[in-house]
C-alpha cells in the first residue's frame, strides 16, 4: 500500500502587487512532501514573486501559506526551514569552493567538525570533492553550479526553492544539470520547488508542473497530463508543439469555416459557441482514401535523426501545420497530402483569448 500523500506547503488565495502592477492574482496551490515542482510560464508571470513569498522576502497582500500545517507568512525568513537559490546566484569569488559552501553554516556557529563532515559530505553528493580548494574563478559553469547547489543544501531546508536555476549553463550542460538536479532531490529527500521559463527543463524534471499566466496558476498537473489533457488552449500552446484550428463547437468536434466539421474530443467538458480543436503533430497522419481528411502541401521536410517533421500548408490559412513521423519521410516538398487523425487523441477546447498572447 502506498502512504497518503502529504502537502508540505498549502498556498491559498495568495495575490501581491508591486504599486499598480498586480504580479499575482489569487494563486492557491499545493506542493507535496519530496516533490520535484515546476513553476513555469513565460516572463513576467509571476514567478519570482511566489518564490520570494514564500522565502519570505516579500509579504503577500492577501492569501495564506503554511508549511506542514503552521502558518509560514508570520515567520521571518531566517526562521524558515526554506532556502532560495537565485536566478543570479553569486559565488563569493575570494573564498575557495569548501568556504564557499561552509559560509552558512559559519553564521549559524556550528561546531568546526560538523562544519567539515557535512561540507564534505555534500561536495561528494556534487561531485566536486576534489574542488574543496579552487576558486570559483577556476571553476566551469556547471561545476559553479553545483557549488551553489550545494551551498543551498548544506543546510539542510525542507524547501528549496530554485530560480532559474540552470538558465545561464548552455545547452549540453545544462540537460546534464537536468538529471543531476533530480538525482539530487531524490538523493537528500528535500521537496524542490523549480523555476523556468523552458518548457523542455520543466517537463524533463518535474514531477509535477504549475503553468503560470499572467499573475494566475493556468494549471497543476504531471507533465504527461499537461500534454495530452491541457484544461486550456493556453496550457496546450505552451506545452510542447501544437496544431490548433478554430471553429464553432458541433457534437462530433468544431466546424471550421472552410474546412467543415473536424472530429475531436472534449473529455466531457461542457463548451458552447467558439471553441478550439487542437492536434499534436505524432497524432496527424496521412489518410488513405475514402478517410475523411483535410488537403495540405507539403511545405518542408526536417530530419532529426530519430524523427520527421512535415510543415504543411492549407490554402488560406498561414500558420503551418506540423505533423511528425518516426523515421526518415518520403514526403516530397510541394507534394499534396491528405491528412487525417484519431478523434478520440485530438482535443476540444473552450476558446481562450490568452492563447494568441503568446
Ligand atoms: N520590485 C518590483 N517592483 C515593481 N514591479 C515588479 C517588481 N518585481 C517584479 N515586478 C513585476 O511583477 C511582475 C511579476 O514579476 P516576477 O519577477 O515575479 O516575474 P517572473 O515570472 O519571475 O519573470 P522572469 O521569467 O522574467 O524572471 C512583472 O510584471 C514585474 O515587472
Ligand atoms: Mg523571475
Amino acid at each position: 500500500m502506498t502512504s497518503p500523500v502529504k502537502n508540505l506547503i498549502e498556498i491559498k488565495n495568495l495575490t501581491h502587487d508591486y504599486g499598480s502592477v498586480r504580479a499575482l492574482d489569487n494563486v492557491s496551490l499545493e506542493i507535496r512532501e519530496n516533490e520535484f515542482f515546476a513553476l513555469l510560464g513565460p516572463s513576467g508571470c509571476g514567478k519570482t514573486t511566489l518564490l520570494r513569498i514564500l522565502a519570505g522576502f516579500e509579504t503577500p497582500l492577501e492569501g495564506s501559506v503554511t508549511l506542514a500545517g503552521q502558518d509560514l507568512i508570520s515567520l521571518p525568513a531566517n526562521k524558515r526551514p526554506i532556502n532560495l537559490m537565485f536566478q543570479s546566484y553569486a559565488l563569493f569569488p575570494h573564498m575557495n569552493v569548501g568556504q564557499n559552501v561552509a559560509y552558512g553554516l559559519e553564521r549559524e556557529k556550528l561546531p568546526k567538525a560538523e562544519i567539515k563532515s557535512r561540507v564534505e559530505e555534500v561536495l561528494k553528493t556534487v561531485g566536486l570533492q576534489d574542488k574543496v580548494k579552487a576558486r570559483p574563478s577556476q571553476l566551469s559553469g556547471g561545476q559553479r553550479q553545483r557549488v551553489a547547489l550545494a551551498r543551498a543544501i548544506v543546510k539542510r531546508p525542507k524547501l528549496l526553492l530554485l530560480d532559474e536555476p540552470l538558465s545561464a549553463l548552455d545547452r549540453k550542460v545544462r540537460s546534464e544539470m537536468q538529471l543531476e538536479l533530480k538525482r539530487l532531490q531524490l538523493e537528500v529527500g528535500i521537496t524542490f520547488v523549480v523555476v523556468t521559463h523552458d518548457q523542455e527543463e520543466a517537463m524533463s524534471m518535474a514531477d509535477r508542473i504549475a503553468v503560470m499566466v499572467e499573475g494566475t496558476v493556468g494549471q497543476v498537473d504531471t507533465p504527461v497530463d499537461l500534454y495530452q489533457r491541457p484544461a486550456t488552449a493556453y496550457v496546450g500552446d505552451f506545452i510542447g508543439e501544437s496544431n490548433f484550428f478554430d471553429g464553432i463547437i458541433v457534437p462530433e468536434g468544431i466546424k471550421h469555416a472552410s474546412l467543415g466539421v473536424l472530429p475531436g474530443n472534449r473529455y466531457g467538458k461542457d463548451i458552447s459557441g467558439e471553441a478550439h480543436l487542437l492536434i499534436r503533430p505524432e497524432d496527424l497522419r496521412l489518410a488513405v482514401s475514402g478517410e475523411h481528411s483535410i488537403p495540405t502541401m507539403v511545405q518542408d521536410v526536417q530530419f532529426y535523426g530519430g524523427a520527421s517533421t512535415l510543415v504543411l500548408s492549407i490554402e488560406g490559412r498561414s500558420a503551418p501545420i506540423l505533423m511528425s513521423q518516426p523515421g526518415a519521410t518520403s514526403a516530397q516538398r510541394g507534394a499534396l497530402v491528405n491528412l487525417t487523425w484519431d478523434p478520440l487523441k485530438a482535443i476540444v477546447l473552450p476558446r481562450d483569448s490568452r492563447r494568441s498572447a503568446l
